[in-house]
């Protein structure tokens, strides 16, 4: 078999034709019109658009989060729109890691039990690797410091930085990050990214909805969402370090084209 014959690997997350109306509004609200996305193997895919132009939506009704009206989503080989609540739940437990711009962290438990109680629940089997897993997690974005606080007793990079932690914890196909930074000032959302990139590094693919093109800047491909459609795309390729100002200017220059 030549090079030009190998198999490229199967994407890892396929839409087709996705529709989200919402009916509890008179007229009901459309907010996807049909989207068609697909998400390659250890990708860093950033969704833009206005605000309320349905990219939460979309990040949800990917993620299982919720229902799509139309359409289907595929997972590898799963077809998601298939599966029963329950094997939703086990499927978003399993094999997807969710970040937001709040991290949800339980009050009455430390930073490391947060981390690990979710992750348990998925492997209860596997306590031993799993605790050594998330120790080892802790200590790479430098929070192993701080992991007996109470999540009050740390800052919010801190806290966003263990809810990648959290998220991670399973080892999930996919990692979904809705608006992941903003909630947090531009210290601790460099932090953030740099944990994002380093994720990303290890092969891990990212779906991340962002309004934020300094965050958007640190993906392999950018979508732009607008009126429930993916209007254009911009292929950024991989992050350096030494390319930065070169992407900042070609992501902003796109999205004045966009009148983001
Ligand atoms: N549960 C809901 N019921 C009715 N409309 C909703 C609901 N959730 C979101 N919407 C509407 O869908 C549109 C897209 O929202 P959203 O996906 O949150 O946008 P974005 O994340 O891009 O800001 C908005 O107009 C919003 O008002
Ligand atoms: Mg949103």
């Amino acid at each position: 078999m030549t090079l030009s014959e190998a198999p490229t690997t199967s994407p890892a997350l396929v839409t087709t034709a996705l529709e989200k109306s919402y009916h509890s509004t008179e007229p009901p609200t459309r907010v996807l019109n049909g989207i068609d996305l697909a998400v390659r193997q250890g990708e860093f895919l950033a969704v833009m658009g206005a605000s309320g132009s349905g990219k939460s939506t979309l990040l949800y009704c990917i993620s299982g989060m919720d229902r799509p009206t139309a359409g289907n989503v595929r997972l590898g080989d799963l077809d998601l729109t298939e599966l029963s609540d329950r094997d939703m739940s086990r499927t978003r437990l399993t094999k997807m890691g969710f970040i937001f711009q709040q991290a949800y962290f339980l009050s009455n438990f430390n930073l490391r039990d947060n981390i690990l109680l979710p992750a348990l629940k998925a492997q209860p089997k596997e306590r031993a690797e799993v605790e050594a897993r998330v120790d080892a997690m802790l200590q790479r974005f430098g929070i192993a410091h701080v992991a007996d606080h109470g999540i009050t007793q740390v800052s919010g990079g801190q806290l966003q930085r263990a809810s990648i932690c959290r998220a991670l914890a399973t080892k999930p196909a996919v990692l979904f990050a809705d608006e992941p930074t903003g909630a947090l000032n531009s210290s601790m959302t460099l932090d953030v990214l740099d944990a994002l990139t380093g994720v990303h590094r290890d092969g891990t693919t990212i779906m991340m909805v962002t309004h934020d093109p300094a965050c958007a800047a640190r993906a392999d491909r950018v979508v732009y969402l607008r009126d429930g459609l993916l209007v254009d795309e911009l292929d950024l390729g991989t992050w350096h370090q030494a390319d930065t100002s070169r992407r900042d200017g070609e992501l902003l220059s796109w999205l004045r084209d966009h009148d983001f």
